[in-house]
């Protein structure tokens, strides 16, 4: 059976959250698309070392896992780079949102796009990542908010995901705004949520999980509970914008519902960390949204470690709160804004985003039968990957086993 060697690696497993666990001068056995063996160099079973194999010496670079982007929402229409402009002029994000602009004016663009032109923009962001060793990105529906519009931007996900060497997990978010055509009537649309959108695109195979905004200008936790039930009565995984902008207890709800993960959490409160921490809740941090939006209340990051919440980071790819569209400058802000450490942004990005999608049985480490997803950086230590702003030190990617061509095939020796 033929299988990949690396050798000659500074290996930072991550196989838990709380160090790199860092292997210097390791080996790294790929077959059949997974990690078959890893360990030092010195200890690399004879039944490994045959010389036809595919080997590759990293000269001593940094190998870690892939990077998993946890939560974007990369697929839309238009910019809003005037509200951008507004926000600089004293407008605030809610004020632009009640005034109808906000997500509906990227519902507006996403409406009147069709889905060769979102698929051209989006796979422009997406191979923006990928140039940065991303191997998994989320990807939220959301600007569609009815039964076609909503179809329309996970077949564009769909279709990124077919079309690259990427593992992509489509997340279904109706109970993202409240569309015009709804007057008001924040009832009634989550009823349409709940009664044909979801089940429309649960019925088109479009679905990995259920996601929502609790917050005053979109959706209450009452109304984000009936969503739950739906999707729950569906078997889907759950996950929520929670605490954002304000509190009103839609992390704790949904982590009492087993959610995968609360997301932004700023307002959440420090005893609630518990809550998470209890129903295995990821906490997904979002500093790109902090930052644009100037947010001045910091996530309860000390509540969360203390409490051994998973937290993630990812850099909520969108165009009205978060422009941002690199995860190692997420990771850089995440350290800078939030005092995580760079230990903390590198798990952020590795085991515990992949916690927050569920899939940390499959990836996020560097552990045998895990998939072979991985990164071979020109630095040589892992803190720089947070600490420098603005450069991509990503070298060559490997997913499933293989290399991304485009991320540069290692040359063999
Ligand atoms: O994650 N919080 C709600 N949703 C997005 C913002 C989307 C938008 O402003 O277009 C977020 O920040
Ligand atoms: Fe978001």
């Amino acid at each position: 059976m033929p299988y990949r060697l690396l050798t000659n690696a500074t290996l930072a497993t991550m196989q838990d959250s709380t160090s790199y666990g860092l292997i210097p001068s390791a080996s790294l056995v790929v077959e059949s698309g997974n990690i078959a063996w890893l360990g030092p160099d010195q200890q690399l079973p004879g039944r490994f070392k045959i010389s036809d194999n595919e080997s590759i010496n990293c000269q001593g670079q940094l190998v870690t896992p892939g990077l998993i982007d946890c939560h974007t929402h990369l697929v839309y229409g238009g910019n809003r780079a005037v509200e951008f402009e507004m926000r600089l002029e004293g407008a605030s994000y809610q004020q632009i949102a009640r005034a109808g602009g906000g997500i509906n004016s990227t519902v507006r663009h996403t409406r009147d796009a069709n889905e060769q032109e979102l698929f051209d923009k989006a796979a422009d962001r997406l191979h923006g990542l990928m140039t940065e060793g991303v191997t998994t990105v989320e990807i939220k529906s959301g600007y569609g908010l009815d039964i076609e519009n909503e179809i329309k931007m996970l077949k564009v996900a769909q279709k990124l995901a077919d079309q690259n060497p990427i593992r992509v997990k489509k997340t279904f978010l109706g109970a993202h705004a409240l569309p015009p055509e709804f007057k008001a009537d924040k009832d009634r649309y989550i009823d349409y949520v709940c009664d044909q959108m979801l089940p429309a695109v649960v019925e088109a195979g479009l679905v990995d999980a259920v996601d929502g905004f609790c917050e005053g200008i979109a959706f209450s936790v009452e109304q984000m509970e009936k969503v739950f039930d739906k999707a729950q009565a569906l078997n889907l995984p759950i996950k929520l914008h929670a605490e954002q902008l304000s509190h009103l207890g839609g992390a704790a709800m949904a982590a009492m519902r087993g959610a995968l993960s609360v997301d932004h959490v700023e307002y959440l409160k420090s005893q609630e960390a518990r809550i998470l921490a209890d129903n295995n809740t990821a906490a997904v941090l979002l500093p790109g949204a902090f930052y644009t939006l100037r947010e001045t209340q910091l996530p309860p990051v000390q509540a969360l470690r203390r409490n051994n919440v998973p937290i993630a980071i990812a850099t909520d790819l969108n165009p009205g709160s978060s422009p941002l569209h690199s995860l190692l400058l997420t990771m850089n802000m995440a350290c800078t804004l939030f005092s995580l450490t760079p230990v903390e942004a590198l798990a952020g990005v590795t085991i515990n985003a992949a916690k927050a999608l569920g899939l940390d049985h499959q990836i996020g480490s560097l552990e045998v039968g895990k998939s072979a997803d991985l990164v071979i950086w020109g630095v040589d230590h892992p803190a720089v990957l947070s600490y420098e702003i603005g450069s991509n030190h990503c070298k060559s990617v490997m997913i499933k086993g293989q290399w991304r061509e485009n991320n540069h095939q290692p040359i063999l020796n």
